[in-house]
């Protein structure tokens, strides 16, 4: 059970959750109805004012577009006939091509811009820009910024849905829900588990909503890293903090590894890269000071031999290649909730 799974739930949200049935049941009976989620809101711009009933919806659903995604079950065009925008000011590899199929998986015509390379090195603004797309009247935009805010800014600005596919060093919510999927495929569920994030805190987008999440669903969540990496004010997010590897992962059931952000820090956080790799790069040695059955995730894009050595990267208690896979199938179920709150839906 779930903390917070019995809480009321918010105004406007709808949520039927398939019961789980034994298998002879489903097959002998007429099969359950779809599961039906909608968020209280049309964006999702981050964790923070999630509801454990929401997220545990949304990883329902995404379990679903994994069968879809293997080709398990039958595809849903829910997003038919809906156009998808990928607004990326920053740039990005996985997250877009990622958000992009599963609009594809759904139905959906999409569209990657990189303003990156176009309007705002012409000194246009973020609203601008949303606004002349607006005028294209997409039906959702996801939009990555490197600004924190600025997702929500564009989002009071536009009548579509948007959903933030990172802002600045504030969130990340797509990358919580998967990494949240991945932990519950292996260890059934979150609630109980000790976690613990390591590395480069202080620009982490992926920590934060992390750390807002895993606490939602009941988990105990530590923060391992150099005391220049890691705010000032951080336990107030109700985590534990340490600062160094062999405490900071005694008994953890998932570490969850972070790059060292250099290009978002202004002048040395670190002493060297080799030094940081000796203290704090996760490495056969340190993961051992984890339990015996700990899991390795990292958000990507990896720094080999400064964070993680490839030896654990590549080895068999790492989910890292699988956090990819849920990446697709958590941005599948957000679109589909989000789906409920477009126009003749
Ligand atoms: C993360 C991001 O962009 O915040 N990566 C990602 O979404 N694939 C983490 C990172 O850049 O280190």
């Amino acid at each position: 059970m779930i903390p917070g799974d019995n809480l009321p739930r918010s105004p406007g949200l709808r949520l039927l959750v398939r019961p789980t049935l034994p298998i002879g049941l489903v097959l002998m009976n007429a099969p359950p109805p779809l599961p039906s989620i909608a968020l209280p809101s049309r964006h999702l711009l981050g964790i923070d004012g999630m509801s454990a009933t929401e997220i545990v919806g949304l990883l329902d659903l995404a379990e679903e577009a994994v069968a879809v995604s293997r080709q398990i079950e039958k595809k849903k065009a829910v997003l038919r006939g809906r156009t998808q925008i990928n607004l990326f000011f920053e740039a990005s590899t996985r997250t877009q091509s990622s958000f992009e199929l599963a609009g594809k998986r759904l139905g959906a015509d999409v569209m990657n811009m990189a303003v990156g390379n176009s309007a705002v090195k012409k000194g246009e603004t973020v609203i601008d820009t949303a606004m002349t797309l607006n005028a294209m009247r997409p039906d959702i935009l996801v939009v990555r910024h490197y600004a924190a805010g600025a997702v929500e800014l564009l989002a009071q600005k536009v009548s579509c849905s948007v959903i933030n596919a990172g802002d600045g060093v504030h969130e990340h919510p797509t990358q919580a829900l998967l990494d949240a999927l991945t932990i519950r495929r292996h260890k059934g569920t979150i609630s109980g588990l000790t976690v613990a994030i390591c590395g480069d805190i202080a620009h982490s987008r992926v920590a934060r909503s992390n750390i807002l999440l895993l606490n939602t669903l009941g988990a105990r969540v530590r923060v391992v890293g150099p005391s220049t990496l890691l705010p000032t004010g951080i336990e107030r997010l109700g985590v534990e903090v340490f600062t160094d590897m062999r405490s900071g992962l005694a008994d953890v059931d998932i570490i969850m590894m972070l790059r060292l952000q250099r290009e978002r820090m202004e002048g040395s956080f670190v002493p060297s890269v080799r030094e940081y790799f000796h203290f704090f790069g996760l490495d056969e040695r340190k993961l051992a000071y984890a339990k015996p059955d700990a899991l390795v995730m990292h958000p990507g894009p990896m720094n080999r031999g400064v964070e993680i050595d490839s030896a654990v990267a590549d080895g068999k208690r790492s989910l890292i290649g699988e956090q990819v896979e849920m990446g697709v199938a958590v941005r599948m179920a957000v679109l589909e909730a989000l789906a409920a709150h477009l126009p003749n839906n």
